[in-house]
C-alpha cells in the first residue's frame, strides 16, 4: 500500500480513536502486526521524534566529515535545549567509497558510523543514530511491508552568490524554488530506501544555530502527532557556531574510534613500536567526560610522519616536497631527537617510496 493512503488512513484513526482502539483497527484494516502496534504506542507515547539526516558532498574525505558532524552535533545538543525539539534525532550519513579508500579486497561503499567511532561514546554528547539505527526505529511507526522512508521536507543548502552586503558578512538565509536538476550529485546518500517529494533550495550562509530558525518554521507548519524527518543537503556549508570553544571540543572528544579499531591500533603499537598507552603515559579515563586537561605525555622512542602523495601531489608541486627531501627531513628530525624508528602513514603506491 502506498504510504501517503497509509499515513492519512493511521492519522485519521489516530485522531480518532484512543490508541488501544487505533491498534485494534489498524490490525483488522491493514493487518498491522499487534505486537508492533503496541510498540508503537510505547515508543512515541508523549515523544515526538524529529529526525535530522545531512549529507556532505560527496568528495569530501574523512576529516571534513568529522569537522562537519560536529557542527551539526552542537546544533542537535542546542535544539534539544528548545522544548519544541526536546526529541531531536541527528542521523549519520553512511560513508561513502571516499577518494583514499582504495581497496577492492572489501566493501568500502555505504559504511556505517560505528566501522569507525563509538557511537555510545558519542551519544554521551548528543542523541544521534547510525542510519541502520535510524532505519530501525523508522520501521516501529510505518507498515512492516513498507520498503522506503519518506522524508517530510528535503533541503539543498546552497551558498549565496554574494556573500558580503555593503562589504560585510552576515548570517542569512533564502528559500526559493528549484527544480531537482539542481540537487548535488550524491542526493540522498546513495540509499535507494529513502525518498521524499517536498523539495526546496535553501541559499545559507550563517552558522548551525541559525538553521534553530528554519527548523522551527517547518515544524510549526505540521500540526499531527507524527515524527517528522528533515534532510539537508550539503551539510558543509553550515558553518561552526564558535570554532574550537567548550562545546565545540566536547564533541571533538566525543568521538573516540570504535573499540575494534582502537584494539587493531593497541596490537601495531606493540609489536612494530613497542609501545603501550602506560609507557607513553597517555591513558585516558574510559569516559571521555571524566577527561581532566592534563601534560603527562610523554610519547614512545619513534617518530611518525604522514607522507601525503595522492591527491597533494598534482596541482601542489610548490609546497610539496619530493620524496627525497622529505626523507631528508624526517632523517633531521630523528637525529636530532636521538631516535631511530619511523612510522609512516602514506597514500602513496607501494613503488612511490622510491621515486
Ligand atoms: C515556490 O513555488 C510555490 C508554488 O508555485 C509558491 O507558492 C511559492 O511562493 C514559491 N516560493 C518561493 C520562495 O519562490
Ligand atoms: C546501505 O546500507 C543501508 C543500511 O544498512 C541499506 O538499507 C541500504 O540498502 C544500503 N544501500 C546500498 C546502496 O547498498
Ligand atoms: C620495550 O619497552 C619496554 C618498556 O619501555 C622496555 O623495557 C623494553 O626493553 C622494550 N623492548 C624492546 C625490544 O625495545
Amino acid at each position: 500500500m502506498n504510504f501517503c493512503v497509509f499515513l492519512s488512513i493511521f492519522l485519521l484513526l489516530f485522531s480518532l480513536s484512543n490508541s488501544s482502539k487505533t491498534c485494534k483497527k489498524l490490525d483488522t484494516i491493514l493487518q498491522w502486526d499487534p505486537k508492533k502496534c503496541s510498540t508503537l504506542e510505547n515508543f512515541l507515547g508523549t515523544k515526538r521524534p524529529i529526525y535530522i539526516i545531512y549529507d556532505v558532498n560527496p568528495f569530501e574525505g574523512f576529516n571534513l566529515r568529522r569537522d562537519v558532524y560536529i557542527r551539526w552535533a552542537v546544533l542537535t545538543k542546542h535544539l534539544q535545549r528548545i522544548p519544541l525539539f526536546r526529541d531531536v534525532r541527528l542521523v549519520l550519513p553512511p560513508y561513502p567509497r571516499l577518494y583514499h579508500w582504495k581497496s577492492s579486497a572489501f566493501n568500502q561503499e555505504n559504511l556505517s558510523w560505528d566501522m569507525f567511532f563509538d557511537l555510545h561514546s558519542m551519544k554521551k554528547f548528543a542523541p544521534v543514530f547510525d542510519f541502520t539505527e535510524f532505519l530501525e526505529e523508522v520501521d516501529v511507526f510505518s507498515p512492516s511491508k513498507r520498503l522506503t522512508v519518506p522524508i517530510d521536507k528535503i533541503f539543498q543548502l546552497q551558498h549565496f552568490e554574494e556573500m558580503f552586503e555593503n562589504g560585510v558578512f552576515i548570517d542569512k538565509f533564502e528559500y526559493h524554488n528549484c527544480s531537482r536538476a539542481e540537487v548535488s550529485p550524491g542526493d540522498f546518500l546513495q540509499q535507494t530506501n529513502i525518498h521524499g517529494k517536498d523539495f526546496v533550495c535553501l541559499k545559507f550562509q550563517g552558522s548551525a544555530s541559525l538553521l534553530t530558525n528554519v527548523l522551527k518554521k517547518e515544524i510549526r507548519s505540521y500540526n499531527d502527532p507524527w515524527p517528522k524527518v528533515f534532510f539537508f543537503l550539503s551539510g558543509e556549508i553550515v558553518l561552526h557556531d564558535n570554532w574550537g570553544n567548550q562545546e565545540f571540543w566536547r564533541a571533538r572528544r566525543s568521538m573516540r574510534f570504535s573499540n575494534d579499531l582502537m584494539a587493531i591500533a593497541k596490537d601495531f603499537r606493540l609489536s612494530r613500536l613497542n609501545s603501550t598507552d602506560e609507557t607513553e603515559k597517555v591513558n585516558r579515563p574510559v569516559d571521555w567526560r571524566l577527561e581532566k586537561e592534563t601534560r603527562e605525555a610523554i610519547g614512545g622512542d619513534y617518530v611518525c610522519a604522514h607522507l601525503r602523495r595522492g591527491d597533494f601531489v598534482f596541482g601542489r608541486e610548490k609546497t610539496i616536497p619530493s620524496m627525497k627531501s622529505a626523507a631528508n627531513q624526517i632523517k633531521q628530525v630523528l637525529k636530532e631527537l636521538g631516535l631511530k624508528k619511523v612510522f609512516i602513514a602514506s597514500d602513496c603506491s607501494p613503488f612511490g617510496m622510491f621515486f
